[in-house]
């Protein structure tokens, strides 16, 4: 139906970006940041939840992908979304926008990336749910 259901406020505005920062418990992150995108699913426009939400996570993605291409840093902030109705009361969104992340944008953390992924195994099963899949 391709019907783009994901909306976008970027923001630069310093106190805007201050104010957003004490929604969530990663202040830090969010204050250190020149830009943010607040990224919100148009309920309105929505067709099938699951597929909705699935779609904006994608254009998140996609959003990541592109920042580490231009050489710039992004987190994904979730945590955010315990304080959903006071991101759209700061950015002055109607309720039909639901948050659903915050992109946190800047020069990308020297420091070595610590973060590990579960193993294939623990995750990956082969032609049927519990057979050991082997990496
Ligand atoms: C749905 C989702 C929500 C996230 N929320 C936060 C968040 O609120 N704060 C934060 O610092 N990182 C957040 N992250 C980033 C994760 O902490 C990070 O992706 C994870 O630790 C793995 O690190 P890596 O992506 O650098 O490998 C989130 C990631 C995802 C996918």
């Amino acid at each position: 139906m391709n019907n783009q259901p994901w909306r976008f406020i970027v923001v630069q505005n310093r106190e805007t970006i201050l104010q957003l920062s004490e929604c969530t418990h990663y202040t830090g992150i969010v204050a250190g940041a020149p830009r943010l995108i607040a990224i919100f699913l148009d309920n309105e426009t929505s067709y099938n939840r699951t597929k909705d939400i699935e779609a904006v996570g994608a254009s998140i993605q996609n959003m990541l992908l592109s920042c580490c291409e231009l050489g710039l840093g992004g987190v994904w902030l979730g945590e955010i979304l315990n304080q959903k109705d006071k991101v759209n009361s700061i950015l002055e969104c109607p309720s039909k926008l639901e948050l659903m992340a915050v992109i946190a944008i800047g020069e990308p953390s020297p420091k070595e990336r610590t973060s590990t992924r579960k193993p294939l195994s623990e995750i990956v099963y082969n032609e049927k749910y519990g057979q050991k899949w082997e990496e």
